[in-house]
């Protein structure tokens, strides 16, 4: 079962804000040497967690350990990727401010990294005792599901819907209840994706004819540029 969360939805959930976040921010992920080593431990420890589910329960003893143990190893692809995108952020307050799409990754990207601490915690036989059978496990099941692969969802299609039809949410306000719910929010950083065009013309010289993408890039580059 937890497999299909680390192996599917985790995957899924860490694939798009590779992507998503450096293109709507306009500037490269922190550190490249970060992602890799994150993508290579998850593939080493999370296959083998599984078992954590089953802690006094009648599996092998020594498979209970090998799962408590590398759900502890866990915390290296967990905290190399939450602090890996968040670092992306740093000095992006403003562009985060006016984009109704990042602050679904911000935190969905904070739900990441306290739901799986949260996980690694109640793996260890000490916790599990007491916590098996309680709301703690639903509350992780929450954190996680709802509080990062939700918002890492939606922050996916508030940030790249709108980027590939050239067009923004009917009511940006219902997206994101903040200052600025306008049309500079769709071109954050400025950048169309080289060849995405619509109607035969760059996304963000269409959004131009609408009078604001052009200010959006002014302004956004001043604020990343923290001026
Ligand atoms: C990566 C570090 C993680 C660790 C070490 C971890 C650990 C755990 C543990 C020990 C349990 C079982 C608790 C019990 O029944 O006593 C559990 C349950 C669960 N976890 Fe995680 N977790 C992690 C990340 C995640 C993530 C990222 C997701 C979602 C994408 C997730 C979703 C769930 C769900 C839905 C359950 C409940 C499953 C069920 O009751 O059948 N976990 N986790
Ligand atoms: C307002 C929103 C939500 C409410 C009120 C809600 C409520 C609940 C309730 C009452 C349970 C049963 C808890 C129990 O067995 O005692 C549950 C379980 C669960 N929900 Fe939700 N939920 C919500 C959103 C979500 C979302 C968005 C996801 C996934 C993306 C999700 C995934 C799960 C999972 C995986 C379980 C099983 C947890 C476990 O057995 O540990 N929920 N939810």
């Amino acid at each position: 079962m937890h497999n299909v969360m680390g192996m599917w939805f985790t995957q899924l959930a860490l694939g798009v804000s590779y992507y998503a976040i450096p293109r709507l921010l306009g500037r490269p992920v922190y550190s490249y040497a970060l992602g890799v080593l994150g993508f290579w431990t998850n593939l080493l420890f999370y296959p083998l967690i599984g078992a954590h589910h089953f802690i006094f329960s009648p599996v092998p003893w020594w498979l209970q350990s090998t799962a408590i143990l590398f759900s502890v190893g866990m915390m290296v692809p967990v905290w190399a990727g939450t602090g890996n995108l968040l670092l992306t952020f740093k000095g992006g307050g403003g562009a985060v401010r006016r984009s109704y799409a990042l602050p679904f990754f911000v935190t969905g990207l904070i739900g990441y990294g306290l739901a799986s601490t949260q996980g690694t915690i109640e793996a260890f036989r000490t916790a599990n005792i007491y916590w098996h059978f309680t709301n703690f496990t639903v509350g992780h099941s929450h954190a996680a599901m709802y509080g990062f692969i939700a918002f890492i969802a939606w922050g996916a299609v508030y940030g790249l819907v709108p980027r590939l039809t050239g067009r923004e949410p009917r009511y940006p306000l219902l997206a994101r209840p903040g200052r600025d719910p306008d049309l500079r929010d769709l071109d954050l950083g400025g950048r169309s994706p080289p060849g995405l065009r619509v109607g035969g013309r760059p996304i963000l010289h269409r959004l131009g004819d609408r009078g604001r993408a052009d200010v959006a890039l002014a302004d956004d580059r001043r604020s990343l540029d923290g001026q």
